[in-house]
């Protein structure tokens, strides 16, 4: 796909380096505790996750979720909602959220909620981006891949109007898409 209108941002080597840091540690950290459940956050972390469980080390199973927010204009005060729910019951997994991207916090504390309340043996979330200006609700990531400057970031999973999604890096649009 050309995107002649896209800056790289994280390039492609510089995040399969990360992801394989982040497996790496994510493999030790779970070591010996049996079957890891990896929940990704559709839509924009299918890439990410696709990467990452395929570095890990340990035995792992893949499971997704999808939610969305009332509209762009709605994201900020967290209306968040389950679209589509896992398909196995997490109760007693040790679960790792797989998220592209923290702006606000409002999509991650929720879902964060969410899976507590189905009292897994251990919850935790790994997230590719983060963008600390943008944080509403400090929401504790425990594996990040890179804090990110205020930008419509698009590639690796992440979008712009359901565009550049498959964009091997990571990369910012000099002119923001219009809102809605
Ligand atoms: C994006 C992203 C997170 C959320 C982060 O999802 O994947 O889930 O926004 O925003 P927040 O921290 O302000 O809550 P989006 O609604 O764009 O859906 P997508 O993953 O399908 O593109």
């Amino acid at each position: 796909m050309s995107a002649p209108d896209v800056k790289v941002l994280v390039s492609e080597a510089a995040i399969a380096a990360r992801v394989g840091e982040l497996a790496e540690r994510i493999s030790r950290d779970h070591a010996g505790v049996g079957e890891v459940v990896l929940v990704g956050v559709l839509k924009g972390a299918f890439i990410f996750l696709a990467d990452l469980s395929r570095r890990l080390t340990i035995p792992r199973t893949v499971e997704f979720i999808a939610l969305s927010s009332y509209g762009a204009t709605t994201r900020s005060v967290g209306e968040v909602r389950l679209v589509m729910d896992v398909r196995t019951p997490i109760v007693g997994k040790h679960v790792v959220v797989v998220e592209d991207i923290v702006d606000t916090g409002h999509t991650l504390a929720y879902l964060m909620r969410l899976l507590a309340a189905r009292s897994p043996a251990s919850l935790r979330a790994c997230v590719l981006v983060r963008k600390p200006e943008r944080t509403k609700i400090d929401v504790p990531v425990d594996y990040l891949g890179f804090e990110i400057p205020d930008r419509w970031v698009v590639g690796y999973g992440l979008d712009a109007g359901e565009r550049y999604r498959t964009l091997p890096f990571i990369g910012y649009l000099e002119q923001e898409p219009e809102a809605g």
